[in-house]
């Protein structure tokens, strides 16, 4: 694997899958691969989880890692070309992604949507630039559209906790105050439409999320009748895609309850995090025993040190 910026990079994701829950049995088991390189994680938006967990797994693989909050501390950055740079930005990307792939073996990105431009925020500015511009591999630590690495997480996650053969997987939207961009669901359906299970969207109408993405997964616009018999309910909220980056709905009904949840297959709950208390899940639910947010969070570390192994492994060989 050269690079890690979608799901589909990963040639088999359930093998991927079961080598991480091999590892997590010994996460020092190749302390000794990374032994030497350097890996870059460049911030141009905040993080908690992606942050220390994919230095928590560059480090399992005796990986150096320096980190950088791009978005506060380095200069601002020019894509295009032909720019005459007379305003604000002060460095073009072309030189920095060329000056960061001399300081580092591996380079590690996360840079948000804007939400004010569908295409702009389609066509990924940020890391496609560093993908054109950076002579070593680049990991999408959540994009404008992707947050592969969370996805492989919630695919650990689910794969260790499902009960089932075939589950019944529910992503439900829930309700916030901010709009917030649809990278992790778009993950997390395309990571769905890769597992044998019974998947579905919930959400009000409005929220559909990008149809290239969706493709065929059933929608179901009545939260109540898509939780009958769920094994698991993702909760995410995200922004509208139609009316772009707009906040349509804070309606209330649509939050997880542990009302909600009984009318499930006894559900594990699941959250990327971070996540508004009594928002978008009351307390009780997200407190109690089926709440597996706290183990996602710790497979973050597990999913980014079988991504990072694999371009390790790809560089040596
Ligand atoms: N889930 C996730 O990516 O968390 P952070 O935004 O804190 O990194």
């Amino acid at each position: 694997m050269q690079h890690y910026t979608h799901i589909n990079d990963l040639e088999n994701l359930q093998e991927a899958v079961q080598e991480a829950i091999t590892l997590k049995q010994e996460p020092l088991q190749f302390e000794q691969l990374g032994k030497g390189k350097t890996i870059c994680l460049l911030f141009f938006n905040n993080s908690l989880r992606t942050r220390l967990s994919t230095q928590k797994a560059a480090q399992n693989l005796g990986m150096h890692t320096i980190v950088m909050n791009f978005g506060s501390e380095g200069w601002q950055l020019e894509y295009g070309d032909g720019v005459i740079m007379n305003q604000n930005k002060s460095e073009h990307v072309k030189e920095a992604a060329k000056v960061i792939s001399q300081y580092c073996d591996i380079v590690a990105i996360r840079a948000f949507a804007s939400l004010t431009n569908k295409e702009k925020d389609k066509q990924e500015e940020v890391l496609n630039n560093f993908i054109k511009y950076a002579t070593i591999p680049v990991v999408n630590m959540e994009s404008s559209v992707g947050h592969p690495l969370q996805a492989l997480a919630d695919a650990i996650t689910l794969e260790e906790h499902k009960t089932s053969h075939k589950p019944k997987v529910v992503l439900s939207w829930a309700p916030h105050s901010k709009a917030l961009p649809h990278a992790v669901a778009n993950s997390f359906v395309q990571m769905m439409q890769l597992q044998d299970a019974n998947f579905v969207i919930t959400h009000p109408e409005g929220y559909e999320l990008d149809p290239k993405i969706t493709k065929n997964i059933p929608i179901e616009y009545n939260q109540q009748k898509a939780f009958e018999n769920a094994d698991f309910i993702y909760t995410k909220n995200w922004s509208s895609f139609n009316d772009y980056g707009k906040v349509l709905s804070q309606d209330k009904n649509w939050m997880i309850t542990s009302k909600k949840m009984k009318e499930t297959n006894n559900a594990k709950f699941m959250h990327c995090l971070p996540v508004r208390r009594n928002v978008v899940v009351a307390d009780e639910v997200l407190d109690s025993k089926n709440s597996l947010t706290i183990e996602q969070a710790n497979n973050r570390t597990f999913a980014a040190q079988i991504v990072l192994k694999k371009i390790l492994n790809k560089l040596f060989s």
